[in-house]
């Protein structure tokens, strides 16, 4: 398959790059200051211009998206609006605009993350970003049939429990290898409008 691959140089962008690369797919990585094609997803109009540059693909496969982590009396306005402009609209309008480069039958991939379920210090943000990104999966699956939709919702990588563990004490991690998985099953399989909790 053609595979744009969004957040490729990140830490779960390059397991994504070397697990379906080693799975025989042709992969065009992404990125703002990264990657074959150097496009900020947080711009709508600079999305359009990405799906432009890379022509058809079979699967969009996202791996970027940023929320504030802080104490919830420390919100700002500006802070929720950030989780929104940086992990749940992005994902939103790459699958909107990018219904006329997928192909029929292919699939988007979305990102999300245990906060939704499991509540945090200094989550909030986080919780409402991904529990958008998970609803809209559910109902855009409806939508864009027969193209497909999913989503991974992974808890903290393995690998990145030196930088992110102290804040999320006592629900162990996922490697990255198990969420590689999840993204292959979302790719290569058949099913739609489902959430991977891993
Ligand atoms: N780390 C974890 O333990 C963990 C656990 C569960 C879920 N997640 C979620 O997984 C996602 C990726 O996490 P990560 O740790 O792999 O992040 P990361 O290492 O910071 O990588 C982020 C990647 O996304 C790209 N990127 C960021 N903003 C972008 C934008 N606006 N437009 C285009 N590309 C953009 C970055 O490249 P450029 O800088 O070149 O743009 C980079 O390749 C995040 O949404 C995170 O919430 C992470």
């Amino acid at each position: 398959m053609n595979i744009l691959l969004i957040g490729a140089s990140g830490r779960l962008g390059r397991a994504l790059d070397g697990a379906l690369r080693e799975r025989g797919h042709h992969v065009v990585t992404v990125g703002r200051t990264s990657g074959e094609l150097r496009y900020d997803i947080s711009d709508p109009e600079r999305i359009a211009a990405l799906y432009r540059a890379a022509g058809p693909v079979d699967a969009v496969v996202g791996a970027a998206g940023h929320v504030p982590y802080k104490p919830l009396p420390e919100m700002t306005p500006d802070d929720w609006h950030s989780a929104f402009t940086g992990k749940v609209l992005p994902q939103i309008e790459l699958v909107r605009r990018g219904l006329d480069h997928v192909a029929e039958r292919g699939s988007f991939t979305l990102i999300s993350g245990i906060p939704v379920r499991e509540p945090v210090r200094t989550g909030s943000a986080a919780a409402l970003a991904n529990g958008a990104v998970e609803a809209f999966v559910r109902t855009a699956a409806v939508e864009i049939a027969p193209r497909r939709i999913n989503a991974v919702s992974p808890n903290v990588f393995t690998e990145s429990l030196p930088d992110f563990g102290a804040s999320f004490p006592g629900l162990g991690s996922v490697d990255l290898k198990d969420v590689t998985e999840a993204y292959v099953r979302s790719v290569e399989g058949a099913q739609t409008g489902r959430v991977y909790a891993l």
